[in-house]
């Protein structure tokens, strides 16, 4: 089994990684993250889409840990027993103390183990547990900032777990984003032996400065950082960041373009840079995929018949229905260029008097009261006339069984009554409406000044009879037990006919990846991670319905052009054309599959990275002098009178790292790099990280 006095090669005289019988039995695998059963956005698509693939390597070895919430767990997590002894004992040890955790399987493909910490219940521990947090590294987080003092909990249970768990030596815990960075920073003080990796999908400050319309990649190297996450009030969020950033053995991130960025704003280089891969599905009817296009856009059909009742004077077979969808970051996610480009897109469809319409659905959470009346009405109504139509046909029908059995055709004039048409008309009078289809579905809490809302009312989108392009605000994440839209989020993109994300600040962006492999063209950035990874690895990405628009070298208004552009120029391919471009986007799926990208070393030198990680040089850390907290620059932040304290907080003197590393001096001191073989090409990357993190323990 593995253990501290395993030498750096194996058996066969191979390096660990490249020796097939690497001993991952005796290792357990930890993944903590905030998504963890938990749907946010796309961290909850990694863990998720990840599980199969961990859990067929790992086995019994893997486990999940994230917070508990009663309705999550309820309808995801098959509660039972942990069946490792070790892990049972640490969790009662935690009960015992008034903790309460949860253990069971999560109800997704692999059906890996969670364990899942209240924090509810364990915040009356919150103000001792700021007071630890801020002995051990110097961070305070103020009252007011509920998520931060969540994560803390959160965070403090999990280094509790972690340093209970002291039957099991060989621990690797792979922390996700900075919600779940207070559990590595606390493990790292107290020295808890395991191994640590801190993924990050994103810059706290990158997320903040873009949304602020900062021109944020020309300027990476000239932003004074503390500055300004003072002045945004996520100082000591940052800190937190940065300091798990730090204290990491081994530091990954999702995309080249945001490991540029974690370089600049938190002051540490990616040792790797894992893309997000998908599950990727496929079905043994080539086709298959196809027929799901079709039966789920005549589902988004009947919502569109609801939506527009009383001005569906457009064809709805000359319908095209785009979206664009996720966490709503207004102007990060594009959507202010989307709209501007459909204005520009109804523009050009009118002046060229075409006969296609598009209907747009924005599909971004935002804080609602419920559907609207006028909205659940127009699906009313749509029931209405099915029904109305369904009881004429069924009279009609039978007349005309009857009078055939007489051998009789009867005369067509005759066979409806009175009656009958009075039914009819009085269901068609019904479809009259006063106003426009409603953009918004929902009765929107912050209606006036709603970016989306507030867009749409400036560039006149109301849905007139005279717009080609009609507008659809779902301010709420799609599913299948909704009265009005009942459809999941992916059959819901497979009946759309394309995905638009011109998004400005994208780590990965799991969107369009999905789009993709559903055979459903999408338009991306060169500032999103995904779109980066495509142009680095598909030479013509638009033969295979991936459109990228250029966000970085261009002016906004620019790049509203070429999106326009790329939507005109869709509009007007025919229908066989449409569905030759989703058999050659859905040929591209194998390239976004975690089985394919958890394989091909793409964008890392493994080599490199093995050699760098373990040596001074890279981890300069490592070989620091511990500094000391400095609790006035951070006391300064705490009476958040709204100055930034910061402004001497460099790595090497402020909050990160102090008062931590002590087994990281050992380390470096051994420094030890005796790879000799080229990097290994078949590993997934888990297990490659996992393999530096087994170097690591190796020589604690
Ligand atoms: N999504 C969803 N339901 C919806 C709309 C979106 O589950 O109705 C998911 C989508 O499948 C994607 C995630 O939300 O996996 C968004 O992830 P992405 O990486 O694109 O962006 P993020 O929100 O993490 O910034
Ligand atoms: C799929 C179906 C076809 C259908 C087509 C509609 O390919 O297999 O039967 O005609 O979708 O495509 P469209 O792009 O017009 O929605
Ligand atoms: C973050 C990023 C998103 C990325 C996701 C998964 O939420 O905003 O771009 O796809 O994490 O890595």
């Amino acid at each position: 089994p593995l253990s501290r006095s395993v030498s750096m090669t194996s058996l066969s005289g191979l390096p660990p990684w490249e020796d097939e019988g690497l001993p991952v039995e005796d290792l357990l695998l930890f993944e903590v993250a905030w998504e963890v059963t938990n749907k946010v956005g796309g961290i909850y698509t990694v863990i998720q889409t990840k599980s199969k693939i961990t859990v067929d390597e790992w086995g019994e070895n893997y486990f999940l840990m994230g917070p508990y919430y009663e309705h999550n767990c309820k309808t995801q997590v098959e509660v039972c027993e942990a069946p490792n002894p070790a892990i049972k004992k640490t969790m009662d040890c935690l009960s015992s103390s008034g903790c309460q955790v949860r253990f069971g399987r999560w109800l997704i493909e692999g059906c890996p183990y969670v364990i899942l910490f209240d924090i509810g219940a364990a915040a009356w521990n919150l103000d001792r547990w700021k007071g630890e947090f801020w002995d051990t590294c110097g961070i305070g987080l103020p009252f007011h900032d509920r998520e931060a003092n969540d994560a803390l909990i959160f965070g403090s249970m999990v280094a509790w777990f972690f340093k209970e768990l002291q039957d099991m030596p060989n621990v690797i815990a792979h922390f996700h984003e900075w919600q779940a960075g207070a559990g590595l920073i606390l493990c790292r003080s107290r020295k808890v032996p395991m191994a640590t990796i801190f993924t990050t999908h994103a810059t706290l400050l990158g997320r903040y400065l873009c949304a602020g319309n900062v021109d944020f990649y020309n300027n990476l190297d000239k932003f004074n950082i503390d500055k300004e996450a003072g002045d945004r009030q996520i100082y000591h969020r940052y800190c937190l960041e940065r300091a798990a950033v730090h204290c990491s053995h081994v530091f990954s991130t999702v995309s080249q373009i945001t490991a540029v960025e974690a370089d600049h704003i938190l002051h540490r280089k990616p040792d790797v840079v894992t893309p997000n891969g998908l599950n990727v599905k496929k079905f043994s009817a080539m086709h298959e995929f196809q027929n799901l296009h079709s039966t789920n856009k005549a589902k988004i059909q009947e919502f569109v018949r609801g939506h527009f009742y009383g001005h569906l004077d457009f064809n709805l077979e000359k319908t095209l229905y785009f979206f664009i969808a996720g966490r709503y970051e207004f102007s990060n996610k594009g959507a202010d260029i989307f709209l501007e480009s459909l204005s520009r897109l109804n523009y050009l469809l009118r002046v060229h008097k075409s006969d296609m319409t598009v209907v747009v659905f924005f599909i971004m959470p935002a804080k609602t009261n419920n559907f609207n009346v006028e909205t659940l009405k127009g699906q009313a109504v749509r029931k209405q006339l099915w029904d109305t139509a369904h009881s004429v046909k069924e009279k009609f029908g039978k007349r005309l069984y009857e009078s055939l059995l007489k051998g009789e055709i009867p005369d067509m004039n005759k066979i409806l009554d009175r009656d009958d048409f009075t039914i009819m008309k009085r269901a068609i009078y019904a479809t009259q409406r006063h106003s426009l289809p409603p953009v918004t579905t929902h009765n929107m809490l912050e209606d006036s000044t709603d970016p989306i809302l507030s867009n749409v009312r400036r560039i006149g989108l109301f849905n007139a009879r005279t717009d080609r392009v009609k507008v659809v605000f779902h301010p709420e994440f799609l599913s299948s037990t909704s009265p009005l839209l009942p459809m999941d989020y992916e059959e819901f993109v497979r009946g759309c006919h394309l995905g638009v994300f011109p998004s400005y600040y994208e780590p990965w962006g799991y969107t369009p990846g999905e789009c993709t492999v559903m055979g459903i063209p999408s338009v991306t950035t060169n500032l999103s991670g995904f779109g980066c990874f495509v142009e680095e690895h598909v030479s013509d990405p638009a033969a295979y319905g991936i459109y990228i628009v250029d966000r970085r070298f261009r002016a906004a208004d620019e790049s509203c052009n070429q999106l326009t552009h790329f939507m005109f120029a869709f509009c007007q391919q025919t229908r066989r054309q449409r569905i030759i471009q989703r058999n050659r986007t859905e040929r591209l799926s194998d390239l976004l599959d975690w089985k394919y990208l958890g394989r091909v070393s793409t964008d890392m030198n493994f080599f490199f990275f093995y050699t760098h990680t373990l040596s001074e040089t890279a981890c300069p850390k490592w070989g620091c002098p511990e500094p000391e907290p400095n609790p006035a620059t951070h006391g300064t932040r705490l009476e958040g009178e709204g100055t930034h304290p910061g402004r001497d907080a460099t790595p090497s003197q402020g909050t990160p790292q102090a008062g931590l590393e002590p087994q990281t001096h050992q380390r470096a001191g051994t420094g030890q790099t005796r790879c000799a073989t080229a990097p290994p090409h078949y590993q997934s990357k888990e297990k490659q990280l996992i393999n530096v993190c087994c170097l690591c323990i190796i020589k604690v």
